[in-house]
């Protein structure tokens, strides 16, 4: 298809990955995997369900300050339907983060009440933080360790290395060992990964990429570009749109021509940083059960 879809990933070095994070397994209690709220499937690795098997998972919908507050619902209300915990987080402002301890609670209840009546009281509950790059990982851990004693030392386990925090005295986190990667094959994951930032715009040709998210964006946030922008969308091209928003931005080159590249990086930026407004990209309705499980 187009040009965005054709770049050449870095490849995902996910074996290493798989094996650090079965080995670390059981030393947690349960998983909590960060995704981004503006697209939960591509910044998910779909091979991270198949590695935590029956685990109990609690999925955190950061960076949902720039999704729709509907799609928000909507994954939350997906992923309860599944049987894991799902929260929606604002890892910047620390908006949400209070919902994460109850949550882990609840999801682990029958596990405490074991212990409970086993008389182990004061066992902290254990997990395993994963998640692909620039999902807010780093900004999660930061947050909930803030207050926290300085990182537990490295347990002696299976795996050297991992880093563990330590909460409070019923929780302790282990930061994901090694790297979890996307699913960079599709190429749509890539296009999805290139929009939100999460991949660099020095491997993307920002203007193809550009009119690409006009064109994703059409269907349902027309409304928010035409009132950011003040343009009219018509039966315009998502190239015209581009030109259009160059236009009326000033971006002009000498000849008078709509400066397109400028536009592009004007356009990203906003929709990165939240200023075109609140947007989810994928949504679980546009997903089969197959492609979700
Ligand atoms: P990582 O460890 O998963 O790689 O991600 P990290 O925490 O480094 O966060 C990646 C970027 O996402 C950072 O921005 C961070 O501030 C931003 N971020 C994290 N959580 C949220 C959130 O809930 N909402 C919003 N709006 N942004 C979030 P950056 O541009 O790389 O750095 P900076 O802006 O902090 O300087």
């Amino acid at each position: 298809m187009s040009e965005v879809q054709n770049i050449q990933w870095f490849p995902g070095h996910m074996a290493k990955t798989r094996r650090l994070i079965s080995q670390s397994l059981k030393l947690v209690d349960a998983v909590a995997e960060i995704i981004d709220a503006r697209i939960p499937v591509s910044s998910r690795n779909p091979e991270l369900a198949g590695i935590i098997a029956n685990k109990p998972l609690i999925v955190i919908l950061n960076k949902s300050d720039l999704a729709d507050p509907d799609g928000n619902a909507a994954w939350v209300q997906y992923f309860k339907s599944r049987g894991n915990s799902a929260i929606t987080v604002d890892c910047k402002t620390g908006k949400g983060l209070n919902a994460f301890k109850p949550a882990v609670m609840e999801l682990l209840k029958d596990k405490l009440e074991r212990y409970k009546s086993k008389g182990m009281v004061g066992k902290p509950l254990r997990l395993m933080v994963v998640g692909i790059p620039n999902v807010g990982k780093s900004s999660f851990i930061n947050r909930m360790a803030r207050n926290a004693k300085a990182k537990v030392e490295d347990r002696p386990g299976v795996t050297r290395g991992n880093q563990w925090y330590s909460i409070d005295r019923q929780l302790e986190l282990l930061d994901t060992p090694g790297i979890l990667w996307p699913k960079f094959e599709d190429p749509l994951v890539g296009e999805r990964l290139a929009f939100t930032g999460a991949v660099k715009d020095d491997v993307v040709d920002i203007e193809t990429l550009a009119v690409r998210l006009i064109s994703c964006l059409k269907p349902d946030y027309a409304n928010l570009l035409e009132s950011w922008y003040k343009v009219t969308l018509r039966d315009l091209s998502d190239y015209e749109i581009l030109c259009e928003i160059a236009r009326r931005r000033g971006m002009l080159s000498r000849g008078g021509e709509a400066d397109t590249e400028r536009a592009a990086a004007i356009l990203l930026d906003e929709f990165r940083s939240g200023k075109l407004g609140r947007i989810t990209l994928e949504l679980p309705e546009m997903y089969t059960e197959e492609e979700n499980a």
